[in-house]
């Protein structure tokens, strides 16, 4: 299966059907948020990104069926860290970084940004204690540091705007050529 099939088919099922306590589908919330990329003019690894920053949540099984239950069980730290291990085996950091950094990236802009914490959905503010709070300003310091801790930033916050459920996105198949010339030779 190349890399699209098999992305294709997670946005298709469970990110059809999946929510994660917001009021758009995690599949939606992806496209969106790839679509904001794109319309900031970012480029193919950083578009990339942020349609894929959420896959981790869409390859671990869901805690209930029923469909419309939030993942509360993977609403934590782990899935930028499994969604980044598994893009791993296509693409390579520029895109598996922020994938993976999107999290601390949370954690940084509530330690760094006045009013940062104020923006965030009810959901983001339930999850962010068990990612660990703000930062310290070490902590901080150190994820500044981070080779690819400014696209992170930019997916954070394309990630906190894609949850507006009168926004329709393009279609994962809109992002398919952009994926394919992005997998590793
Ligand atoms: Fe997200």
């Amino acid at each position: 299966m190349t890399a699209t099939e098999a992305i294709g088919e997670l946005f298709a099922g469970p990110g059809a059907r999946d929510y994660l306590g917001d009021p758009v589908t995690i599949g939606t919330h992806m496209l969106q948020a790839g679509g904001l990329a794109e319309a900031a003019g970012a480029g193919a690894a950083l578009v990339a990104a942020a349609l894929l920053h959420d896959i981790g949540h869409l390859r671990q099984p869901s805690g209930r069926t029923g469909g419309s239950s939030p993942r509360a069980s993977t609403a934590d730290g782990r899935h930028g860290e499994a969604g980044a291990a598994w893009l791993s085996q296509w693409f390579g950091e520029a895109v598996t970084e922020p994938v993976r950094l999107h999290v601390p990236a949370k954690r940084y802009l509530c330690a760094v940004e006045t009013g940062y914490f104020g923006l965030l959905s009810e959901e983001s503010v339930r999850t962010l204690a068990r990612q660990g709070g703000p930062m310290t300003p070490a902590e901080a310091a150190a994820f500044e540091a981070l080779p690819y801790a400014g696209d992170a930033v930019s997916v954070r916050r394309w990630d906190d705007e894609a949850k507006d459920p009168a926004v329709t996105p393009p279609g994962f198949t809109h992002f398919a050529p952009l994926l394919e010339a992005l997998v590793r030779a």
